[in-house]
């Protein structure tokens, strides 16, 4: 099977200099759940921004399910659904709208997205506040609605970059059930998160990326149970 994302030697310096990313390569296999994880600043949210076209990036090359996201940048982006780190849809439009309208954005017609986002949104706990304005959502819920609009294209990868920050355990949990049926129903998955418990009980691989670098890669419990660690947490704090 085709891998759903290839990246090889992956590089990024910001303007000031930063070298946030220096020669990333690793591959996610189609229908894989895999853990991207690392310190603060490591460059996990670089990699995704530059996987969705938000970041350019200044050296290597990535592919998604076999397709060059130079050479065809809409047709892999239209592949990819992303819940980013930082909230960024308009505060002042209606969670309905928000979800709608970027189907738009991929050209699916609104007599599609309807129908697509009220199923997402009661799969979501969000259905309630479709009319609200996305400024009055609590924080958790702010989160759900990046999840609902990463999904409204159906993207064959998801990329989660620390979805369950600000969301309480009891939504939490439905949260992660519905990600999980996602994955079960084919969707590939990255997630990156700071709950480690989480990442071990979701994912079967692991990637740990330390300052732009890729310092550890494999099934979780392999590295585990090779490095004598007591569970996943124990094995990132000694890498
Ligand atoms: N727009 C930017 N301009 C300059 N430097 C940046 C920019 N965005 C990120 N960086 C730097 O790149 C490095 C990697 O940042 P990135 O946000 O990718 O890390 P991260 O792994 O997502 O961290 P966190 O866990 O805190 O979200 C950091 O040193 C950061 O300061
Ligand atoms: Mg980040």
């Amino acid at each position: 099977m085709t891998n759903a994302l290839t990246i090889t030697d992956v590089r990024k310096t910001y303007k000031n200099g930063t070298e946030a990313l220096k020669g990333v390569s690793f591959g996610v296999r189609g229908g894989e759940m895999l853990a991207l994880l690392g310190a603060n600043g490591a460059g996990k949210t670089t990699l995704i921004g530059i996987l969705c076209g938000l970041v350019t990036k200044t050296g290597g090359s990535a592919e998604v399910f076999g397709v060059d996201i130079d050479a065809h940048p809409e047709q892999t982006r239209s592949m990819i659904g992303v819940v980013p780190q930082e909230f960024n849809f308009n505060i002042f439009e209606r969670v309905g709208d928000i979800v709608i309208d970027a189907a738009g954005y991929y050209g699916i017609p609104r007599s599609v997205a309807a129908p697509r986002t009220e199923t997402i949104l009661k799969r979501l706990g969000l259905w309630d506040k479709r009319d609200a304005v996305g400024r009055t959502l609590s924080g958790g819920m702010k989160r759900r609605l990046l999840i609902a609009r990463a999904l409204v294209h159906e993207p064959k990868l998801l990329l989660l970059d620390e979805p369950s920050a600000g969301v309480d355990v009891e939504l939490r949990r439905g949260m992660w059930e519905f990600v999980v049926d996602l994955n079960a129903h084919g969707t590939t998955i990255i997630l990156t998160t700071h709950y480690l418990e989480e990442a071990e009980r979701l994912c079967k691989r692991v990637v740990i990326l330390k300052r732009g670098v890729v310092v550890q890669e494999g099934e979780i419990a392999e590295l585990v149970r090779a490095s004598g660690a007591k569970n996943l947490e124990d094995f990132y704090l000694r890498v």
